[in-house]
C-alpha cells in the first residue's frame, strides 16, 4: 500500500505538468497542518524530490531583520543572511524574484555550495508580511528559466499561508 504521502512526478512529465503537479502535492501535504517548519521541511523534500538537477532546495526564514536558515534538502549552509545579501537577501529586500544565470557573475553572491552554478530565490509573501524565501541552486549554468520563475512562484502562493 502506497504511504500516505507517497507523491510522485509522472517520468515523461515536461516541466509545466511537473509544476501542475508539485503545486496539487504541496497543497496536499500542508493542508491543515499550522506548524510551519513542518511544513517547509516537507515542501523542501517534495521540491527535492520532483525537480532535477538541483544541489540545494529549502526555506530561509525571516527572524527579526535578518533570514535565518530553515529547513532544506542539500549540504549544510549559511545560517544567517542580512537583508540585501546574496541572491536571497536581494530578493527579500527587493520582495521579487531572483532569476540568476550565473552565480560567479552576480554582485555578492553567497557561495554555500562549490557545486553552485544558478540559482533561483522566491520571496514569501503573507498578508503583506515577508515570511522568507524559497531558495534552489543547481549545478547546471541557467538552470532556472522563466517557467521555473512561474511554476515556483504559484507553488509559494498557493502555500504561503501554511508557512508562516
Ligand atoms: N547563494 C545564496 C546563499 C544561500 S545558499 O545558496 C543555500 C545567496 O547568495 O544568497
Amino acid at each position: 500500500m502506497p504511504g500516505m504521502f507517497d507523491f510522485a512526478p509522472a517520468s515523461t512529465a515536461d516541466k509545466a505538468t511537473l509544476y501542475d503537479d508539485l503545486v496539487l502535492a504541496a497543497g496536499a501535504v500542508t493542508e491543515g497542518e499550522p506548524d510551519t517548519v513542518a511544513n517547509m521541511a516537507n515542501v523542501a523534500a517534495l521540491i527535492w524530490q520532483f525537480l532535477p538537477d538541483l544541489n540545494w532546495a529549502g526555506f530561509y526564514r525571516m527572524v527579526g531583520d535578518e533570514l535565518v536558515l530553515g529547513p532544506f534538502q542539500g549540504k549544510p549552509a549559511c545560517i544567517r543572511i542580512p537583508l540585501g545579501r546574496g541572491v536571497c537577501g536581494a530578493a527579500a529586500q527587493m520582495r521579487e524574484t531572483q532569476l540568476v544565470e550565473d552565480v560567479h557573475a552576480f554582485p555578492g553572491h553567497i557561495a554555500c555550495d562549490d557545486a553552485s552554478a544558478s540559482e533561483i530565490v522566491v520571496p514569501i509573501l503573507h498578508d503583506g508580511r515577508l515570511i522568507g524565501v524559497l531558495d534552489l541552486d543547481s549545478p547546471r549554468p541557467a538552470r532556472f528559466d522563466q517557467q521555473d520563475r512561474i511554476g515556483l512562484e504559484r507553488l509559494i502562493a498557493r502555500i504561503a499561508g501554511a508557512l508562516g
